[in-house]
């Protein structure tokens, strides 16, 4: 029997707490994202009439506002209770009624789909701390509804000034589109592959420097 892998004995440091991890993140900084949709949110869900959505990991509320504003009914969950907060207060400001918009402030590796979905999006669901992503993933997939779409947007590569940053300060943990597949467990029969493709972005680094980012777009939709 493998022996289990003990950090103690190798001098690593007790892996952080996820909650504690994500609220230190959002607390150092009154705004971590840019507000605004994930672009490529904006031109794959323009296609798809509004229905029921899901926003694994929503962050300051960037991408559920702006579903919301485009007719959807939105479910937002984050594990971070400040990055909850700020996406209420971007609701408010952008006069979103409450009744289309619901927050949830929970650790998703514990939180079951309370509903029926039409769209799935899970954009950049990732964390340089522990995250069960595969598993959160497929619980929020099983809950497509026939028809319904699975948009993951996740970071390829890291980018091209991560040799700079330390290991908290970017993702660790890289997903070509085709790992995303192959962790979900979607086959071609059950779910139809509209896009599964590596996508180049322009972005700007935390100095200022310009960098081309390498994205995994993965949209679904379920047969
Ligand atoms: C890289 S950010 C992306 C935020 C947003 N989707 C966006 O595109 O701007 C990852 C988000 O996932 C959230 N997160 C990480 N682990 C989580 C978990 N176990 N349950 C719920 N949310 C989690 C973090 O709090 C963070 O807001």
């Amino acid at each position: 029997m493998p022996i289990p892998h003990d950090p103690r004995q190798h001098n690593e440091p007790a892996p952080e707490d996820p909650t504690r991890f994500w609220e230190r993140r959002y607390a150092e900084s009154p705004q971590v994202w840019s507000g605004k949709v994930n672009p490529a949110l904006a031109e794959l869900a323009d296609g798809i009439t509004p229905g029921r959505a899901l926003d694994l990991g929503c962050g300051e509320g960037g991408d559920s506002v702006w579903l919301a504003t485009q007719g959807w009914d939105v479910t937002a969950v984050d594990i971070s209770t400040v990055a909850i907060a700020r996406g209420q207060a971007a609701a408010a400001a952008a006069g979103i009624d409450p009744e289309r918009l619901h927050w949830v402030a929970a650790d998703l590796t514990g939180w079951s789909p309370t509903s029926d979905y039409d769209l799935v999006s899970a954009c950049f669901l990732q964390s340089p701390v522990a995250l069960d992503r595969a598993r959160i993933l497929r619980a929020a997939a099983s809950r497509i509804v026939p028809g319904g779409h699975l948009l993951i947007v996740s970071h390829a590569a890291p980018p091209p000034w991560a040799s700079g940053l330390t290991g908290h300060d970017h993702h660790r943990v890289f997903f070509t589109p085709q790992q995303e597949i192959e962790a979900l467990d979607a086959p071609e029969g059950e779910w139809e592959h509209l896009i599964v493709e590596t996508r180049q972005r322009t972005a700007t680094g935390p100095d200022g420097q310009s960098g081309l980012l390498d994205d995994a777009v993965v949209l679904l939709r379920r047969n």
